[in-house]
């Protein structure tokens, strides 16, 4: 999962827990308050029969009480709850909201309002349908009847109903609206967290493009810019720079001691191809001492060859390469011509004469060296140069009919010091690096090389180099 999406799901799920918290707590409230205000307007009403009871009024509920005022006046002989739950006590009054109905507790009721003096419950009133629940407010009252004061009960009661049905209506509102907050925000969301993050994707895609194909380092490693603000993006960026410059030191150092390393090695080297030479030619040998000089000269040879190899890997990124439209089918004729006369096969090339590509003559004669030499060395009997032009671009096809390569080391083949089988390679003359240097100076033109091989039939190296328009013919 992304980590913008992660963000996103993780506000969310906070925003609706907030909401969650948030209408459970006005869901109380508003219950609280609207059931306070019903039970103030009992508490109210109940005052207001007493003071009309005082009075001593007889048809006093009819007259002087609200009409949705559900209201009995209870007459107990005996304090019995169960008797009173059953019956109810002697109905002396009613309020016409009732109708034919009594208004009738429960058992536990009674029995609280007879101990406490008054109580609070809820009575369901049978009707068509769902009961009407009615919040019910009981207290004891004097009731006078005939000049002897008795003991009554004093019940009055509401529906609930409007206080549920606000309720219920708040909860839909309220769900209803944190619903489309959510959905609001998810959207918003999204956008905005792009915004926020895309700094980060900056500096990914910068540090991606520092590093070069198949991992491998550029030669100058340049710092990201740092970005203004001073964020936790601005401090990646500067532990990033910080780290690449500690790359680029490890880097130019690797490559400082490589360049000192090939240039120390190359004195002595000169120094005892000198001294062979000299003895072979001209002093008297034996013929054992003229072989074991031989092969000193030869191994010495071999070690310059690898010298100046290492030498030129280790430029590779400071070459000062001079571009120019070169034919294609010159180079090709020119490495033909020079590999024809140390070659008992044949080189054959097959190249349009109007191919034109942009390129450094000396290096490109490199590349071409270093292909032929390795075919030859494969035991070919037939080189082909090919070429072609495929948009923009143009492909060069270097293909032998020698020993082939075995597919598992062709993966390796353009690393540096790769060589198949080391012994062989090694006596046939080859350091490996060859095809390392081969790959670097197509790199530097902008081009790419790949291998095909099949073993028992030959290996095709193929590369591309940038098109070139040809140069304006001389006036
Ligand atoms: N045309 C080819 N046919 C068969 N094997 C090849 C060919 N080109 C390269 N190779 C193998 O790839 C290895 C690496 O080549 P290269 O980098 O030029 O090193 P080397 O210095 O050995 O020539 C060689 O040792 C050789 O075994
Ligand atoms: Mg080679």
């Amino acid at each position: 999962m992304t980590l913008r999406a992660r963000i996103a799901l993780l506000t969310t799920g906070l925003l609706l827990v907030a909401l969650l918290v948030l209408g459970v707590v006005l869901h109380g409230l508003l219950g609280n308050f609207l059931l306070g205000s019903l039970k103030r307007d009992l508490v109210e009403a109940s005052a207001q029969v007493v003071r009309l009871l005082n009075l001593g009024g007889q048809a006093l509920l009819e007259a002087g009480l609200p009409a949705d005022l559900y209201a009995e006046i209870q007459l107990v002989l005996e304090e019995d709850p169960a008797l009173l739950a059953r019956e109810g006590g002697i109905s002396l009054q009613r309020s016409p909201a009732l109708g034919a109905h009594r208004l009738l507790l429960s058992q536990e009721a009674y029995r609280a309002l007879l101990d406490r003096g008054e109580v609070w419950t809820e009575v369901a009133l049978p009707r068509e349908g769902p009961p009407l629940v009615l919040l019910v407010y009981g207290r004891k009252v004097e009731v006078r009847v005939g000049g002897t004061p008795w003991k009554g009960l004093l019940l009055v009661g509401r529906p609930v109903e409007g206080v549920r049905a606000t309720l219920a209506q708040f909860a839909r509102l309220y769900a209803a609206t944190a619903l489309l907050v959510l959905l609001l925000v998810f959207l918003l969301l999204r956008p905005l967290l792009a915004r926020a993050l895309e700094p980060l994707e900056w500096v990914a895609a910068k540090a991606r493009t520092l590093v070069g194909p198949e991992g491998a380092l550029p030669r100058r490693i340049e710092p990201l810019p740092e970005p203004l603000v001073q964020d936790e993006v601005g401090s990646l960026v500067r532990a990033l720079n910080g780290m690449l410059l500690r790359l680029q030191k490890a880097l130019e150092a690797q490559v400082r001691f490589l360049q000192d390393a090939s240039h120390e090695l190359r004195t002595p080297l000169t120094a005892i191809l000198g001294h062979v030479g000299y003895l072979l030619r001209r002093t008297p040998l034996t013929e054992a001492q003229r072989e074991s000089l031989e092969v000193v000269k030869r191994e010495a040879e071999r070690m310059g060859k690898l010298v100046s190899d290492l030498l030129e890997l280790s430029q590779t990124g400071s070459w000062r390469l001079e571009p120019a439209p070169l034919r294609l089918l010159d180079l090709l004729e020119e490495a033909q011509e020079e590999f024809s006369k140390s070659f008992e096969g044949e080189i054959r090339v097959e190249a349009s004469p109007d191919l034109w590509v942009l390129g450094d003559r000396d290096r490109l004669h490199q590349v071409f060296a270093n292909l032929l030499s390795n075919a030859l060395k494969a035991g070919a009997k037939t080189v082909w140069l090919r070429a072609f032009g495929v948009e923009g671009r143009v492909v060069v096809r270097v293909e032998d009919d020698g020993e082939g390569i075995p597919e598992e080391h062709l993966p390796h083949l353009f690393e540096r010091f790769y060589r198949v089988d080391k012994a062989r390679d090694r006596a046939r003359g080859g350091s490996g690096l060859g095809l390392a240097i081969v790959k670097a100076i197509l790199e530097a033109h902008g081009g790419e090389i790949w291998v095909e091989s099949e073993v028992g039939k030959g290996t095709a190296f193929s590369f591309t180099l940038p098109s070139a328009a040809p140069p304006p013919p001389p006036p």
